[in-house]
């Protein structure tokens, strides 16, 4: 089983993670996990913060000569902003701040802002590239698209410009939804056995865990609105899990994000010390978090995959994994109804 943690403040030094029961065996490929750093980082609507931050990370442990030895791997990454925000008693309307001043009998939603922040998606996105470079060694590929962005229904870079641009004139932000599609999966990862072992389950648990992330389903935007009938004749639209097991087709997931809801403008709350009424002002928002959601997804959802892949076939290293799966591949190949 893979497991992670990290901790680490948006505005503190430095975000860490730990990576534990990563196999050995597997290239821990800088530029590429630099690079999804960036996708992340840089995805359209995002702040002017994302270009102060440039996310130096270091791999502190776990790794000999480049490849990943079986410890626990530890990754660092450095803030670039650490000017942390005057203390503020004003929760911002759709974040943790209310329930979380009241959870923990704080005063300063800042410190509960601080850890909320999907700033912290930045490790779970470094902590995520080491599963799908080892999905990638065992040929599964993840890809993801925006599907919807505010009203928009078709997605084009041009069009999603037009309306960010639009949203950051009128003050505002936008939601939307992305599909997330995994190719190359074997069948018989997961289980039914119990609710909790069953992959699409563990799936929504990884990605409705995003910051923002409000809507999750397997399987075809088209698939609730089919007859069994047509279901029957297309299975590829229940999305490659079913019964909570992989079938060998690809996995097709999709995600809602609710919109950004820090406001320029102000969102309408109250002074917790004084209880007037106030505007809570996010200065420095992103428009909208769908795009780099979407990234993020990709690896959060790489780790489940790749947690479920080592508890069916076991081992200790990709030398001693990649066989199993190609062994398993071929035995079930005729089986898989494509
Ligand atoms: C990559 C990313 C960037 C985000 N940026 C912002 C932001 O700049 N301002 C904001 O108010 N919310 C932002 N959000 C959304 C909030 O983190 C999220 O809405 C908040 O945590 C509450 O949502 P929840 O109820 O799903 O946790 C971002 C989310 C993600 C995934």
């Amino acid at each position: 089983m893979i497991r992670y943690l990290t901790a680490g403040e948006s505005h503190g030094d430095s975000l860490t993670g730990i990576l534990e029961g990563f196999p050995a065996g597997v290239r821990a490929d800088r530029a590429y996990i630099a690079g999804e750093l960036a996708r992340r980082r840089g995805a359209p609507g995002r702040s002017a913060r994302q270009s102060a931050e440039t996310d130096p990370f270091e791999i502190l442990s776990g790794l000999r000569g480049g490849l990943t030895t079986g410890a626990p791997i530890a990754v660092s990454i450095k803030n670039a902003v650490r000017a942390v925000p005057e203390p503020s008693a004003l929760p911002r309307p759709g974040h943790a701040d209310l329930g979380g001043m009241l959870k923990y009998g704080l005063t300063d939603a800042g410190l509960v802002r601080e850890r909320a922040s999907a700033r912290e998606t930045a490790m779970r996105t470094a902590l995520g590239c080491f599963a799908s470079l080892l999905n990638a060694g065992l040929g599964i590929k993840a890809s993801s698209r925006v599907t919807s962005l505010g009203n928009l229904r078709t997605v084009t870079a041009r069009n999603a410009a037009d309306q960010i641009e639009r949203a950051r004139r009128n003050g505002d932000t936008l939601g939307g939804e992305f599909e997330l599609v995994f190719t190359g999966v074997p069948a018989g990862l997961g289980s039914y056995a119990h609710a909790d072992r069953r992959l699409g389950a563990r799936l929504g648990a990884a990605l409705l865990g995003i910051n923002g992330v409000k809507g999750f389903s397997v399987g075809s935007a088209e698939l609730t609105a089919a007859g069994g009938k047509e279901a029957a004749r297309r299975p590829e639209l229940s999305g490659g899990i079913d019964g909570g097991v992989t079938n060998g087709r690809d996995i097709v997931l999709r995600c809602a994000v609710k919109p950004v809801p820090g406001l320029p403008g102000g969102a309408p709350s109250r002074d917790l010390r004084t209880l007037k009424r106030a505007a809570a002002v996010s200065r420095t928002s992103d428009i909208t978090a769908v795009f780099a959601a979407a990234v993020i997804a990709e690896h959060v959802a790489a780790l489940e995959l790749a947690s479920a892949l080592l508890e069916k076939f076991g081992g200790d290293s990709l030398a001693e994994i990649k066989p199993r799966v190609e062994a398993w591949r071929k035995r079930t190949a005729r089986s898989i109804n494509r």
